[in-house]
Formats: C-alpha cells, sequence, structure tokens
C-alpha cells in the first residue's frame, strides 16, 4: 500500500473517533467540545478522504448517520425513555458555511427539476429536533431524533411546553361537526425544533451557576437537558418553545410545504412566519443577508437560513441521501468571535470549594460588549485548548453570563507564552487542594476554615430563592470579620446588641434585619434544605429529596442506595447528600436550626388513602391513563413505594400501554407478577 494511502487511512479513523467523541458530548451530555464550525470542518475533511478512498467508507463512518441523541444507560443515572422507531427516518440538513454552496444547491436543483419552482427561505432553529405525531386531532407521541431511526419518547415532558397544543383547533370561521371535526389529516407528523429563548436560558443559567452547578453552554444544550428532565413537570418550569418546520403524512392534500406549514398554523400548532417563498439565487442572498444581521435582535437563537425546495412533488423527485435531503440545504452563520490577548488567570474559589480559571483579556469588542473576562472551565479545558499566557486567545458568547474562550491563535504565539499552572494549593487559604478526576474540576477541601468558603455558604444561605433574608454581602463581611457569625446556625443567635456593634449599623437596620431573620423561620423545607448548601443540590434537586424522604431525620438517616431512589438523583449527588449528613458538625449545625424553629419536614404530605400497599415496592412501565407522576403519588397514597428497577424484592411491575421489553423480560426472569392498570385499580379500590 502507498505511503498517501496508509495515512489517510490513519487520518480517517482519528477523525471518526474524535467525531464520535465530540457527537456523544454534544447530543448526549449536552456538553459541547468542539464548537459548530470545528466539527463541521472535520467532518467535511472525514467526507473528503472518503470521497477520494471510497474503500474505506464503511456504514458506520459519521459521514453516514445523524448523531445520535438517545439516552444511553450509564451516561445519565436513572434516565429512562421508552423508545419508538420513527414512521419516516429523522435526517439531518446538508451544510455550508459558504454562500456559493447556496447557490450550487440552487443550481443543482433548477437543472433536476426542470420546471419553475420556487424555494421556501426559513430560519434554522437552534434547539432540539422533535416529532409530535397527532392522532384524530389529539396530540399522541412525542419523540426525538434520537439516532434517526428510533427516538426516545419524551410525550409526557412535550405536554408541558406551552406553546404545544394537546389539542388542533378549529380555525375562525369553521364548523367543527361531531362527524368531523376539521379535515385535518386522521392522522400525521409534524416536526420542528424546541428551544430555550435567550430570556430563559440566562435564568437558568443564573440559577445554575449560583448553585454552582455547570451552566449550560448554550441555548441548545439547555434545551435538550431540560426535555429530558425526569421530572415532567420539572420541564414547566423551564420556559421551552417549540417552533414546526415539516410536515409528513400519507396522502397529505398540499401542494407545498408552504401550504403545509399555513393549514398547521390553522389548526393552532406553532409555526414562525419569519419565512420567505424566494423565487430566484438573488432573493436567497437577500433573506440571509437581512437575517445575518436581525437575528441579533431575536429572543431566541438561530445558527443560520434552511433553503428548501417548496413544490412537493419536487421535493418527492429530488429525494434523499442516507444522511439529508436533496431538497434542503442549511447555510450556517459563523458564531462571532473576537481575538484578543490573554494577559493572567484568576483562580476563583466558590462556596462549595470548586476552583475555577477565569482569564483576564486585553479589553476587546465583542457583539456590542467590551469584554474583559472569560471562562476557562476547568484545567482540562485548559490543557485541551493548550492556553499559555500571553497567547492570542479566540472568544465567543455563546449567550453565557460571561463569554468563553475557545480556541488559542497558534500563528501568533511568541517564544516569550507562559504555561499557567493550575494551583496546587487553595488561592484563599492554602490548603492543598484535591482533584476531582470526573469531574476534571479541583476543590479546596477546607470546608469549615477557608473564608471564601464559609462567607459564600453564608451568602447562600440567606439568598432569595433560600431562606429570604434581605442582607447584603457586605453585612455578610461585617458579621464574619467580627466573628459574630461563623455558620448559618449563627445567624438565629443574634441580637440587636449584636448589630449595634457594627460600623454604620442603627436600631431601624438592626431590628429589620431581625425581623427578617424571624419571618425566614416560616420558609418550607425544601428551601431550607437547599439552603443548606449541600454541594450539587440546586433548587429542584432539594424539592424532590425534600418530597420523597418527608424529613430531614429520614434524609440523615437515608443510604446512598435509597437516595438513589429519588427522581433527579443520580450517584455523584447521593453520594453527597450522604456525606453531608455523616459529618458531625453539619448535624449540630441543623440540631442548632431546629432548635431555633426552622421549618425541617413537609407540610402538605399527600393525605394518605389506604394502608393498602404498605411496604410493596412497585415499578411501573409504559403509559398510563393517567400521568406517569400522578400514578407515582397514588402508590405512595396507598402506602406503597416508587423504585426505578425491577429486583426480587418487587412486590410487582405495573404495566400500561407499551411497557419497556426489558422491565417485562426481567420481571419474568425473576418471577415478579405483572399486573395492568384495572388490576391496580382494583387493588386500590378505584
Ligand atoms: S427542515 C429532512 N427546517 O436543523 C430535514 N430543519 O442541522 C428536515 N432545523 O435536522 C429539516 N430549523 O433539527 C428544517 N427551519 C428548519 C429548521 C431545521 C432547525 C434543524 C433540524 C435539522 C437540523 C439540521
Amino acid at each position: 500500500m502507498c505511503m498517501e494511502k496508509v495515512q489517510a487511512n490513519i487520518r480517517i479513523n482519528e477523525l471518526r473517533s474524535l467525531l464520535e467523541e465530540a457527537s456523544m458530548r454534544y447530543y448526549v451530555a449536552n456538553a459541547p467540545v468542539l464548537s459548530d464550525y470545528e466539527f463541521d470542518m472535520l467532518l467535511k475533511e472525514l467526507e473528503a478522504l472518503e470521497k477520494e478512498y471510497p474503500e474505506y467508507v464503511t456504514p458506520d463512518s459519521p459521514t453516514q448517520k445523524v448523531g445520535s441523541d438517545l439516552a444511553k444507560s450509564g451516561t445519565q443515572p436513572g434516565k429512562e425513555f421508552q423508545q419508538y422507531p420513527h414512521r419516516y427516518p429523522m435526517l439531518s440538513l446538508g451544510n455550508t458555511y459558504d454562500i456559493p454552496d447556496v447557490e450550487a444547491f440552487a443550481e443543482r436543483a433548477a437543472k433536476g427539476i426542470g420546471n419553475a419552482f420556487t424555494f421556501s427561505c426559513e430560519l434554522k432553529f437552534d434547539g432540539t429536533a422533535i416529532c409530535l405525531t397527532y392522532k384524530d386531532g389529539k396530540l399522541f407521541r412525542a419523540l426525538t431524533r434520537g439516532d434517526g431511526t428510533v427516538g426516545d419518547d419524551v410525550t409526557e415532558n412535550v405536554r408541558h411546553i406551552s406553546n404545544i397544543p394537546q389539542r388542533l383547533s378549529v380555525p375562525f370561521g369553521f364548523f367543527a361537526t361531531k362527524e368531523k371535526p376539521y379535515p385535518w389529516p386522521d392522522e400525521f407528523e409534524i416536526r420542528g425544533e424546541i428551544y430555550m429563548p435567550w430570556a430563559a436560558f440566562d435564568r437558568l443559567n443564573e440559577e445554575r451557576t449560583r448553585d454552582e452547578e455547570q451552566p449550560f453552554a448554550n441555548p441548545r444544550n439547555a434545551a435538550s437537558g431540560s426535555l429530558k428532565l425526569i421530572d415532567s413537570k420539572a420541564v414547566a418550569n423551564r420556559g421551552l418553545e417549540c417552533t414546526l418546520y415539516h410536515m409528513l403524512g400519507d396522502d397529505l392534500p398540499f401542494a407545498t410545504h408552504d401550504e403545509a406549514l399555513n393549514a398547521a398554523e390553522s389548526w393552532g400548532l406553532p409555526v414562525s412566519d419569519m419565512r420567505k417563498i424566494c423565487r430566484s439565487i438573488e432573493d436567497i442572498d437577500g433573506f440571509i443577508g437581512y437575517w445575518d444581521i436581525e437575528r441579533k435582535n431575536l429572543p431566541f437563537a438561530t445558527d443560520g437560513i434552511v433553503i428548501k425546495v417548496n413544490e412537493l412533488p419536487y421535493q418527492e423527485e429530488l429525494g434523499y441521501t442516507a444522511k439529508f435531503p436533496r431538497w434542503a440545504v442549511a447555510y450556517k452563520f459563523k458564531a462571532e468571535q473576537a481575538l484578543t490577548k490573554l494577559l493572567s488567570i484568576d483562580y476563583q474559589v466558590g462556596r462549595t470549594g470548586a476552583v475555577t480559571p477565569v482569564a483576564n483579556l486585553e479589553p476587546v469588542q465583542l457583539s456590542g460588549t467590551v469584554v474583559k473576562r472569560a471562562s476557562l472551565h476547568n484545567e482540562e479545558q485548559m490543557r485541551i485548548h493548550d492556553i499559555h499566557i500571553g497567547d492570542y486567545v479566540y472568544v465567543e458568547k455563546g449567550g453565557e453570563i460571561i463569554p468563553k474562550i475557545t480556541g488559542v491563535e497558534l500563528s501568533k504565539r511568541s517564544s516569550d507564552v507562559i504555561l499557567p499552572h493550575f494551583p496546587e494549593t487553595c488561592p484563599d487559604c492554602g490548603t492543598a487542594l484535591i482533584k476531582d478526576d470526573e469531574e476534571a474540576k479541583a476543590f479546596c477541601p477546607n470546608v469549615n476554615g477557608c473564608p471564601t468558603q464559609i462567607k459564600g455558604r453564608l451568602v447562600h444561605f440567606l439568598s432569595r430563592k433560600a431562606m429570604n433574608v434581605i442582607a447584603g454581602d457586605a453585612t455578610i463581611d461585617q458579621l464574619f470579620n467580627k466573628a459574630l457569625v461563623w455558620n448559618v446556625a449563627d445567624f438565629y443567635e443574634l441580637t440587636k446588641e449584636h448589630l449595634l456593634t457594627l460600623e454604620g449599623w442603627k436600631e431601624r437596620s438592626a431590628e429589620r434585619f431581625l425581623k427578617s431573620l424571624q419571618d425566614s423561620k416560616k420558609v418550607s423545607f425544601d428551601h431550607v434544605l437547599y439552603a443548606l448548601g449541600i454541594r450539587y443540590v440546586g433548587e429542584a434537586t432539594a424539592k424532590s429529596i425534600a418530597r420523597h424522604f418527608g424529613n430531614i431525620d429520614a434524609i440523615a438517616a437515608a443510604s446512598v442506595e435509597e437516595l438513589l431512589k429519588v427522581e433527579d438523583v443520580g450517584l455523584v449527588i447521593a453520594e453527597s447528600v450522604h456525606e453531608f449528613f455523616s459529618d458531625g458538625s453539619n448535624m449540630e449545625i441543623i440540631g442548632r436550626l431546629k432548635a431555633a424553629g426552622l421549618k425541617f419536614e413537609i407540610e402538605d404530605a399527600p393525605a394518605k388513602l389506604s394502608n393498602v400497599l404498605d411496604g410493596k415496592t412497585i415499578v411501573i412501565s409504559g403509559n398510563f391513563s393517567i400521568s406517569r407522576d400522578e400514578m407515582k403519588s397514588l402508590i405512595v397514597a396507598h402506602g406503597g413505594r416508587n423504585s426505578g428497577s425491577i429486583s426480587g424484592k418487587t412486590a410487582f411491575l405495573l404495566a400500561g400501554d407499551k411497557p419497556g421489553p426489558e422491565k417485562l423480560k426481567k420481571a419474568e426472569s425473576l418471577g415478579v407478577k405483572v399486573i395492568d392498570e384495572n388490576t391496580f385499580n382494583e387493588i386500590i379500590g378505584i
């Protein structure tokens, strides 16, 4: 074999593993390691090599299949969705960053069709693809793209997205009869994108940053992560929206794509009006040029323009490749970047002791603001990008609170750049840091002695979503510096005399602060649990844990295995909670908070309806006449416990419509009884 061919083969394999890893991080872990542009460029390199050496093309090459978002077991502990095949494969779109490629696409289409035709130009919504099936005017099922052939069933979650109708509506001026409600097809699919508008994204990331959870890298990841939340009701709070852009069905009565979308809109489905019928290449260029500027004023992210042949018979004629339709192409906008010099790196300690590197930059203009600081995430990211102090680095604003560094311009590297050394010790208290390999994060273990961590916990404890006590960071600094407050229980032992010793404090301000502390004793248990500042326990997780166990003593006594049974709780959280309650000093603080009168149990425990399921562990699978969450509450209300996995201890598997085949198999192999919803209703006496 000649040398060039050997080299090509090596590079092909290298590109495939790079792309597969990046694809997994993008679609499944929702934490991309490459920018879209970098990914697309590597994919194009692979395509070119495979074209030159077709003998190396394999059916599983990333050039031949669409990226998979299926929740793989092990990547998201506890998450499990039923999977269903797509009736029509769910493909991706060919894309380009160059106008001449768009023009070539339009010319190719014209040549293939030979007659007059039009293009539908639309925004490319930057979210996660969804396929909705409506049957008899009702939302029947929602599937993610999955691997293009099989998707995850996220119907329950999609029912909590406010602009997706459960039922289609009759357009004004039409009359529905009982026999024929309205001539929408008895069954059709409509595909689109679920996305998170900027405002909701900023709010979510602010919350996550405050809770020291990893913020989402961009609204696309946030949308896709939110769509796969295990708690359907939590989806409602994420502010997701949907736009639909492709209808499919057998014998649809439409001549054009545009007509189909107009009909969908008349049935109450969310369709974008930011689309245009174009008749020439100039029209298309005009549309692209307009949105390249105007997109910055949109309340959501778009990453490009989609150009589609509008006439459905011509779409059919042009057909599909294994990955893309030949009747459409996406023109992608390049993310706005700025190149600037990295001056120094600060290492900041947070409330939970995590040490984060933050870059100080030579000020540079980016999308209308001056950028001086950028996130470097962690030591691993610094290494991956081969960052040196003095380097010229690219900064991008993915909409995050602080911009991020996406790469280094090696051609501008001078000989005097310095390799940064991630600190071995805490920049605040000097204690040796501990590296958490799995998370690539470094932590200061001096939880009870590191001033930044102590003050961080105090600030968090009083914050709005925690105990909601009105106090600024300056107050906490004063209290800490005077040694009046060292841990959160000390707040409730403060007196007016204490406060009056602080500089600038008067009767009125002292009384106001004490009153606010007094009021905080009414805050509900889930907020108190959140206020304790257990690592990885954000607001939503605190709520799930509080609801599951009902009171603090049950949580403190729970084993890691028992904690894992809580919705939303994976191994990392379960271990962190367990560790928190194993620490005697935390238990002592909780004892003092209890004595001060804070709430340590939930008040609205659901009424117990019967004891028929006492001591029984029940696993549910499939769909029921009520939502899965409601079914779980029903089990609890009758004394039972719901568990996600079948074991020898399972009392029975409650199987609804289309139960998971794996679950059925496991129940059979362990001799666990399987009962249906009717039988269950009889047991509980409905
Ligand atoms: S049409 C057969 N129209 O972008 C493919 N897709 O990168 C039909 N997307 O897979 C797709 N906005 O998830 C279409 N106006 C739009 C779109 C759009 C966003 C997504 C979609 C697609 C991906 C390709």
